[in-house]
């Protein structure tokens, strides 16, 4: 999604906002764009494409100026072209938007009205132009955007720039913002990532908040311009973690980081002698009498949602349902006082996520988020947040947020699990023996990637890839088919195995291989008879198990062995090659693995 960046400080803006805005590219963009206010005007440049394009034409015109703002664009509304990138201006007035504004039409109407030119089909364009507007009517420059931002309806994080004023003003409802504190300087920023190597604090801008930076001084107000106060929060991941370290591609980095990311999630939580969880520093809610949780979340992390219902049925049993957030919002859900409503997000940011939860307390649900990013709306918003301690995730394609989701399901199981009864120290003891022992054999799997090379090289040239699994392996089926087809742009859908035989079985040919995902679990027979099935049509079977006996290996195509652990945990030792089956197969094809066409990694509109 769009990404926005801006600085006000001392030093010259132009490099510091482009490499910015390169650190946001992994958000999925289409067009860039930067202002700069030097001494005299404000100078805008814009391009379709990458922002290499954008660094190109600005480091010949040598721009100057210590006041800026930049802009990556998804396009919503107009196509992807320099005349709809950002900034957008009208008079001296510039604004970046992240968002979308549901009511640019009528706006737009009054505004043309009243005199007013457009230049883009963005609902974007409507911004500076109402800001523009109240100041021709004679407001101060911050009353104009107070004004402007109490007409627009939608969701928005906005940079503005008045070159009259020498004034910057950032802003947002229900799309991210956050503020990066330098010595003597100030960024604004879509998300942590794009400025973390030039600051380690951070204020987090709420809804309706507005940030005013005039001559090296921020204040902070909300949209009717009382002042507000915002804690000053310091983030520990470093530049590193927001950098390829020598990987080809920020997936294969984090794909490889999963051992780390793991260790780190399970760090001071996993009191393996004590038999005990804990989550220190965690308020989580009274689990007394629960009598129902949800898990809700979007693609990958819906994913883990799945697989997370299995774990704690299976063990606690407590009925579980699992939705994804853009359906659970509009459904009129039957969520009774006291349910607990979990959010699992790897950004915090996505809007049918945040949506879905807002929703289920207005109903009276607990809320409590898995999240992996600081200070993001989930967050905050919800009454608890368990952590995913991944570190930044760049890759547009999920991967190590994923497995350490799964982590911290299962930590979840089991602190609930102990404190209703269900569980004794020894059965937590046991079962933490388990995941301590994840780290490794992840380690184990990733070790085995040049293997994984050779079979994508195998399979590269096939257009259409089914995923089957049963029980706790569909989940992981529908990751690895979600997992393929966006970052190779390769057909692949995953069926429950038990499905195959109501349909998709029609597809089946030589030219249709087939991942089956068969550990040596309670599905391991029935699943067994599905790739029997397969085998009937002439389907090539790719088979990963933690069994190297498995029956069907043989006449399988091609085996993945992957190390043996218990049923609520195998996910995540099955899912590791299938991640490397994905990237290798991209690699090789040559697709831009990182971003790939079409995706942003936050997706923050609905
Ligand atoms: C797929 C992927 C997406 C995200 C989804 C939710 O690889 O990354 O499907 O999982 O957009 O994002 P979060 O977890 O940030 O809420």
């Amino acid at each position: 999604m769009c990404g926005i960046v801006g600085y006000e400080g001392t030093r010259e803006a132009c490099d510091i906002l482009i490499e910015a805005l390169s650190r946001l590219e992994y958000r999925g963009y289409d067009s860039a764009g930067i202002a700069l206010l030097g001494q005299g005007t404000i100078h805008i440049e814009r391009r379709k494409g990458k922002v290499e394009e954008l660094r190109k034409i600005v480091s010949g015109a040598a721009l100057k100026g210590s006041i800026g703002l930049a802009h990556t664009r998804w396009a919503t509304h107009g196509v992807p072209s320099e005349r709809n990138a950002h900034p957008h201006r009208a008079g001296d007035v510039v604004v970046v938007h992240n968002g979308i504004i549901e009511n640019y039409l009528a706006l737009k109407q009054r505004l043309k009205r009243a005199g007013h030119v457009f230049m883009s089909d963005t609902d974007t364009e409507v911004i500076p132009h109402l800001i523009a507007d109240y100041a021709e009517k004679g407001r101060n420059f911050t009353d104009s955007v107070r004004l402007a931002l109490k007409d627009l309806k939608g969701s928005w994080a906005i940079g503005v720039l008045k070159e009259s004023e020498r004034t910057l003003v950032a802003a947002k409802n229900q799309s991210p913002l956050i503020v990066g504190i330098g010595d003597g300087e100030y960024f604004i920023a879509s998300d942590i990532p794009a400025i973390i190597n030039r600051t380690d604090r951070f204020i987090f801008l709420e809804d309706n908040d507005m940030a005013i930076f005039r001559g090296r001084d921020m204040r902070l107000t909300n949209v009717d311009g009382e002042e507000v106060v915002r804690e000053v929060r310091q983030v520990r991941w470093t530049t590193a973690m927001a950098e390829k370290g020598g990987y080809s591609h920020f997936m294969l980095k984090e794909i490889f980081e999963q051992s780390r990311a793991i260790s780190d999630t399970l760090l001071g939580r996993a009191r393996e002698e004590e038999g005990e969880v804990e989550f220190e520093g965690v308020d989580l809610p009274d689990l007394a009498g629960i009598r129902k949780i949800w898990m809700v979340a979007c693609g990958t992390s819906h994913h883990a949602c799945m697989i997370g219902r299995h774990m704690i049925e299976t063990n606690l049993r407590i009925p579980v349902e699992t939705d994804l957030a853009s359906e659970f919002r509009y459904r009129d859900p039957i969520v009774s006082p006291g349910d607990l409503f979990i959010s699992v997000s790897q950004s915090g940011e996505t809007a049918d996520t945040i949506a879905a939860m807002r929703d289920a307390r207005s109903r009276g649900a607990r809320t409590l988020s898995i999240c992996n990013v600081l200070g993001s709306t989930l967050a905050r918003e919800a009454d608890s947040v368990v952590f995913t301690h991944a570190g930044p995730e760049i890759g547009v394609a999920s991967t190590k947020a994923f497995t350490t989701q799964i982590a911290v399901m299962f930590l979840l199981m089991l602190f609930i699990g102990r404190k209703l009864g269900t569980f004794g120290c020894r059965d937590v003891r046991e079962r933490l023996r388990e995941i301590r022992a994840i780290p490794r054999k992840v380690q184990s799997v990733l070790d085995t990637t040049r293997s994984i090379e050779a079979a994508a090289e195998r399979y590269m040239s096939f257009r259409n890839f089914l995923f089957l699994g049963r029980g706790i392996n569909f989940p992981t089926a529908l990751e690895g088919a979600l997992k393929l087809k966006e970052i190779s742009y390769i057909h692949a859908e995953a069926y429950a195995a038990g499905e195959m035989k109501h349909g998709p079985i029609a597809l089946i040919d030589e030219s249709m291989p087939v991942v089956c995902v068969s550990p040596a679990d309670r599905t391991y027979k029935k699943t067994c008879g599905n790739m029997e099935e397969v085998m009937a049509r002439k389907g090539n079977i790719i088979l990963i198990s933690d069994d190297e006996t498995h029956e069907m290996a043989a006449r399988a195509a091609q085996v993945i062995v992957v190390p043996r652990t218990i049923y609520e945990l195998q996910p995540i030792l099955s899912m590791v090659p299938l991640q490397l089956f994905a990237y290798h197969i991209a690699n090789l094809l040559g697709t831009d693995v990182d971003q790939p066409r079409n995706l942003a990694k936050s997706v923050t509109v609905e």
